[in-house]
């Protein structure tokens, strides 16, 4: 399979007021093939909005490369960005729909307005495009007249997806695109994506704290810890037979795996992602292997596709 996004050593560190550096994104590489969807898990503020916004090339990262159909996106700068034709290639669909939708804005403008700045149309054409990204989300026609308050929560989601593909792009990153909606309405809207990258062949990037709908939507998942890349691999393997303890806490913590006690329960709260040391692993310190040499030498990710890992004393493969 080819890669249509290939990420190596991307970095966002964030300088900070009162001084020191916080390393967001710290070194990360991967590969997204064309048509596959990648889960991004880890604890909060482990980096994975600030990933999924370099990717989404909404900021700019400090040192990396996003190569995207064989383009180094990197080096352009985010306020460029939004106006080259790569831009509709690459989509987002954010978590909070009423944050991303203008409150003044119908369904229509909202779903239009993409397709008029980055493609152009207008006119008969334009409003045949609105209706066919409405039809393919199940939005229905008549709903396109109205501004956000007077849809539902399911109705904005709808509306932020068809948005986002309305452009055709190859690439959509979805950061938490159903946590804030009942759990009912998540299942369709999982559902809904799930149809839409088969039946558009779209890559995603599906960002969520939800081990479940990872494992329902991605063929693969990497997981992130502080800023790193712990682990990634087919999600199937990965969730079965964790390699990284990072992971396996992670998976330990979900109520009803029925794990609970196997394996030494995540403790503790991470380290500061401030100035971290450069030479120990990040997860040292709650991790319980944790040695001299996790201390002295940061763990690469080591591996391919089939499973790669960051650890010094990796759990045993199956
Ligand atoms: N603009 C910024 N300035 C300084 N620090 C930032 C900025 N944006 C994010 N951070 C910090 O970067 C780290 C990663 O944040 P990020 O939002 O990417 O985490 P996350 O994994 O998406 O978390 P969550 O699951 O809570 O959404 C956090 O420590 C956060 O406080
Ligand atoms: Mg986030």
């Amino acid at each position: 399979m080819s890669a249509l996004l290939r990420i190596e050593s991307l970095s966002k560190h964030f300088g900070l007021r009162g001084g020191g550096r916080l390393h967001a994104v710290d070194g990360v590489n991967f590969e997204l093939a064309h048509g596959e969807a990648l889960g991004l898990v880890g604890e909060s503020g482990c980096g994975k909005s600030t990933l999924a916004q370099l990717i989404a090339r909404l900021i700019d990262p400090g040192a990396g490369r996003i190569l995207f159909e064989g383009r180094d996106l990197a080096a352009i700068p985010a306020e460029r960005f939004a106006q080259v034709p790569d831009r509709a290639r690459i989509q987002m669909v954010f978590q909070d729909a009423d944050e991303s939708l203008n409150p003044r804005h119908t369904a229509f403008d909202a779903i239009a307005d993409p397709l008029e700045r980055l493609k152009g149309l207008a006119g008969t054409e334009l409003r045949l495009r609105v209706a066919h990204a409405a039809e393919l989300v199940n939005l229905p026609g008549e709903l396109l007249g109205r501004f956000p308050h007077q849809l539902s929560g399911g109705q904005k989601a709808r509306v932020g997806i068809a948005r986002a593909i309305a452009v055709e792009p190859a690439l959509v990153i979805l950061d938490e695109p159903t946590s804030a909606l009942d759990v009912s309405i998540q299942a369709m809207i999982l559902k809904l994506l799930d149809r839409l990258r088969r039946e558009l062949g779209l890559s995603y990037l599906f960002v969520s704290h939800d081990l479940a709908v990872v494992r329902m939507l991605c063929e693969r998942v990497m997981v992130m810890y502080l800023g790193r890349c712990m682990e990634a691999g087919p999600t199937a393997a990965v969730f079965d037979r964790p390699r990284h303890p990072y992971t396996a806490a992670l998976i330990d913590a979900i109520p009803g795996t029925g794990r609970r006690g196997a394996r030494p329960r995540l403790e503790g709260e991470p380290v500061s992602p401030v100035d971290p040391d450069p030479r120990r692993c990040r997860f040292h310190g709650r991790c319980p292997r944790g040695e001299q040499r996790c201390r002295e030498i940061m763990p690469e990710l080591d591996g391919g596709r089939s499973g790669a890992v960051a650890c010094h004393f990796p759990l045993a493969p199956a």
